[in-house]
């Protein structure tokens, strides 16, 4: 699984990188795949019930692996990783300019890398129904009131718009589900980048992040969040990482 193509990012450059989980096994490399795990990554694998959900987490791990390897002379078995308190992993060794996030769904596992730039990717698959009840929970009452206003056969898409939005911009910020989702909601408008507006209490600011819209299968919405960096404006491209 080495020799893959050199990439280089540039200031303010996000490139978004997607796999199938599938293609370990369809390709018998699901052996060679755990070789790249540290023994950390082995145990967290075992925890999981359900052989797919081991199967998505080993995507992941050597998802990240190689495609970092990518852009370091590393290879991808020397990454070593720490995570933040509120679980966000980040590059221990060796010491990167490199950032990243990940994201899993049904059937792809989503890497967001940058040069430096904070960043938060989420992705969710449209084959099953919005758990709409969960807006009129947690979601702000401007977006809350967007869903009800909707066709039904709208609504699904509209959810997970709204959903990977507001993961992409509490993972950027490290902090998961541990942010309040009303205080913060986004403005869909057609042709226009999402546009975000913030509740004081949280103590940030909204032209400090960059967000898009990727869709990189007909089943699959990707929502990407990158901390502004001055001159440039997050150049976002999507591919894929091939497991061959
Ligand atoms: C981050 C979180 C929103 C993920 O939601 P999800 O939709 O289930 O999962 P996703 O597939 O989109 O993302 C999962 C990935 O996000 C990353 N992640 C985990 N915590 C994160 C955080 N706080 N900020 C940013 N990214 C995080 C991880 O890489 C994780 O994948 P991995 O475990 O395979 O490495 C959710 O797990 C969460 O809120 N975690 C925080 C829990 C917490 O506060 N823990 C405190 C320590 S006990």
């Amino acid at each position: 699984m080495d020799g893959l193509m050199r990439r280089r990012l540039l200031a303010g450059e996000v490139h978004v990188w997607c796999s199938e989980p599938s293609e370990l096994e369809r390709n018998g490399l699901v052996a060679s795949a755990q070789a790249l795990l540290s023994s950390d990554e082995h145990e967290r694998m075992r925890r999981f019930r359900f052989e797919g959900d081991r199967l998505t987490f080993l995507a992941t791990r050597v998802l990240v692996r190689q495609v970092l390897s990518r852009y370091e002379p590393i290879a991808p078995r020397d990454w070593t990783f720490v995570a933040t308190s509120h679980g966000r992993p980040e590059i221990a060794r060796p010491s990167s300019a490199l950032r990243f996030n990940v994201s899993n769904t049904s059937g792809l596992v989503v890497l967001a890398v940058t040069h430096r730039l904070t960043v938060g990717v989420d992705v969710e698959s449209l084959s099953r129904p919005a758990p709409i009840e969960v807006a009129d929970r947690f979601f702000a009452p401007a977006e809350a009131r967007v869903l009800q206003s909707l066709p039904p056969s709208e609504r699904t898409r509209c959810f997970f718009e709204f959903w990977t939005l507001k993961e992409s911009y509490s993972k950027a910020r490290g902090l998961g589900l541990a942010i309040p989702l009303d205080r913060f909601w986004f403005t869909l408008e057609p042709c226009r980048r999402p546009r975000l507006e913030i509740d004081p209490l949280l103590s940030d600011e909204a032209e400090a992040w960059h967000f898009a819209q990727l869709r990189p299968t007909t089943e699959h919405v990707i929502a990407v969040c990158v901390r502004r960096s001055g001159e440039t404006d997050g150049d976002i491209t999507l591919g894929w990482h091939r497991f061959g």
